[in-house]
């Protein structure tokens, strides 16, 4: 991979686009990005995927980026080493924040294992960025084994597996914790509701 710090931005001149306050107009919504992160398994997906249909039914415009979907695409020469996990959340985050200018609201779910790459995230998207926590420690995220990967890992045939031979850092400081474990998904919808009404993102 090439490496993420080198800038290759010497003699591009960027095109001023229509003002983000016109697409909000426009759209109704201001933009911004909800990040989820947490364990494979903690339910950042099926939460994003509740709150894609409730927003949409409210008429707000929302795109999800989803870790699983972006790697067979725009993400697909991408695996699971650090590295890689780095790159994975900047180009996540650069097309979340073209996104989220254009009056957007993007709901990103990605395990964002390190607290190096929310950084990063936040580090690009600014403002518009919220950290969500969806929390459910590794346990609990391998009784539920959606994917059979937790199982997959245990036997060795999934490597660089979060939580397990790939470090997870708890977020030290969210904008909002999902704690799966107690809440269910619709309560979980709820209080991101709840939160954008408060930022009065979404009222
Ligand atoms: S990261 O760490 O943010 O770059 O990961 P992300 O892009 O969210 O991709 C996570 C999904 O990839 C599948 N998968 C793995 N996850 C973790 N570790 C390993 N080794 C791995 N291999 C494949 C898995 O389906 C993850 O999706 P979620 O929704 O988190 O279960």
């Amino acid at each position: 991979m090439t490496p993420t710090t080198l800038s290759m931005t010497t003699h591009i001149h960027p095109h001023a686009t229509l003002p983000r306050h016109a697409k909000e107009v426009l759209l109704q919504q201001k933009g911004c990005v909800l990040w989820f992160c947490g364990l494979s398994g903690s339910g950042k997906s099926t939460i994003a995927g509740a709150l894609e249909q409730v927003l949409h039914d409210k008429g707000r415009f929302v795109v999800r980026l989803d870790g699983d979907n972006l790697r067979t695409g725009l993400n697909n020469n991408l695996g699971f080493s650090d590295e890689d996990r780095l790159e994975n959340v900047r180009r996540t985050a650069e097309l979340a924040k073209v996104l989220a200018s254009n009056g957007v609201i993007v709901l990103c779910s990605l395990i964002t294992p390190r607290g190096v790459l929310r950084d990063l995230a936040r580090g690009i998207l600014g403002r518009d960025f919220s950290e969500v926590y969806v929390k459910a420690n590794y346990a609990t995220c391998e009784a539920r084994d959606p994917k059979g990967l937790y199982a997959k890992a245990a036997n060795g045939e999934v490597k660089q597996f979060t939580g397990r031979d790939s470090a997870f850092e708890e977020p030290q400081e969210p904008d909002l914790v999902l704690d799966t474990e107690q809440l269910s998904v619709e309560d979980s919808v709820f209080e991101v509701l709840e939160y954008l009404r408060a930022k009065a993102i979404a009222p």
